[in-house]
């Protein structure tokens, strides 16, 4: 059957309205979800990134242990404000102050030259590629494998902020030490992850140090605590503010630089640092998990990887976003 020409022409408008419709489904389906991170971000543009970044890491870890923990904890805190976006990387600048001397990282956040280290040697081989965002995400799963944890996938593709917020990281989004376990789900929850990951990546407490002001009340104030274990942690750790603040005790006391489920066992005994470590394990809802971890390191571990790859999942700069920082420390 032919058509007539006004059939024929709303049949062709019609199928126009079906492509059009088809297009905006589409592209709002595209600008909703956002581009998302991949393994082989840079296998094309930057094959080698992921040895440099290791061979630079590892130098450091074997000239201080800790250097792995501080870059962890540095990843920690760049994904939880305003995204991995590597803000915290940045210095004050007349236009901004800067996350470094915002409450929860002043005087306490380290592992900035490595970074520096990792970036220039970078930059040697594929200058403006690599973001300072994702060479946390490297970082922080290099550290975590040369301390003897997990190995995983490390998906890649984040661009780095122009911009950084002290504000943002002064409002509570990083989670002080004396929060309770409701306030750590709720911080959590608010960035889409789950108790589960609370509990998991609260695991990276096995390694590194922590100062007397963060855990003072803790050992002197509580009554979850091992007494014995607070009366050690007292003889470094002076009962008077602005007495010995920064001396250091080990998150994790029996294996500080060694990556394992020793700070689950920890907590079981009633031997967590911080008065938030020990709330994961002081009669809550996250109890059964933690047993679970003192006793299953491999559950640990699998939890831990899955809730590092969420976490750096939190709001990165993608495609035309952002910049790629030819020096983490300061905007182009
Ligand atoms: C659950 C909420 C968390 C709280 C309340 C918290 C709090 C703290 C505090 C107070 C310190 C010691 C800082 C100092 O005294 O200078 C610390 C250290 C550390 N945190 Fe956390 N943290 C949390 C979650 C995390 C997460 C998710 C990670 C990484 C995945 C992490 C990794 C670390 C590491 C590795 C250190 C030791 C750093 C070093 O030795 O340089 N923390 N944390
Ligand atoms: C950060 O610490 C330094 C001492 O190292 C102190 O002088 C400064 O006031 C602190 N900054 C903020 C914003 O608290
Ligand atoms: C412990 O609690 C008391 C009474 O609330 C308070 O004065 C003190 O500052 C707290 N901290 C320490 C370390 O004693």
């Amino acid at each position: 059957m032919a058509l007539s020409t006004s059939q024929y022409s709303s049949f062709s408008s019609r199928v126009i309205i079906v492509a059009v419709a088809v297009l905006v489904v589409f592209t709002g389906t595209s600008s909703a979800d956002p581009v998302r991170l991949y393994e082989g971000f840079y296998s094309k543009s930057c094959p080698k990134a992921f040895g440099t970044v290791k061979s630079v890491v590892q130098n450091a870890i074997l000239k201080e242990r800790r250097l792995g923990a501080s870059l962890l904890r540095l990843f920690f805190h760049d994904c939880f404000v305003n995204g991995c976006d590597g803000s915290v990387l940045l210095d004050d600048t007349s236009s901004f102050t800067g996350e470094k001397t915002a409450g929860p990282n002043n005087r306490s956040l380290r592992g900035f030259e490595v970074v520096d280290k990792i970036k220039s040697a970078v930059e040697k081989e594929c200058p403006g590629v690599v973001s300072c965002a994702d060479i946390l995400a490297i970082a922080s799963r290099d550290s975590v494998v040369i301390l003897g944890g997990p190995n995983w996938d490390v998906k890649l593709g984040r661009r780095d902020s122009r911009t950084a917020s002290f504000s943002a990281a002064n409002s509570g989004v990083i989670p002080p030490p004396s929060s309770t376990l409701q306030n750590l789900i709720n911080r959590y929850r608010a960035l889409g992850l789950s108790a589960k990951d609370l509990v998991a990546l609260s695991g990276a407490h096995t390694i590194g140090l922590a100062r007397c002001i963060s855990f003072r009340d803790h050992i002197y104030n509580d009554t979850d605590i091992d007494s014995s274990f607070a009366k050690i942690r007292q003889e470094k750790c002076p009962r008077k503010t602005g007495s010995g603040d920064d001396n250091l005790a080990p998150l994790d006391l029996q294996t500080p630089t060694a990556f394992d489920n020793s700070y689950f066992k920890n907590l079981v005994k009633r031997k967590g640092l911080l008065h938030s470590d020990q709330q994961l394990y002081d009669g809550g809802s996250t109890d059964s998990l933690v047993e679970t971890y003192s006793t299953d390191a491999e559950a640990f571990s699998c939890d831990f990887i899955t809730a590092m790859i969420k976490m750096g999942d939190i709001k990165p700069l993608t495609g035309t976003k952002g910049e790629i920082r030819k020096n983490c420390r300061v905007i182009n």
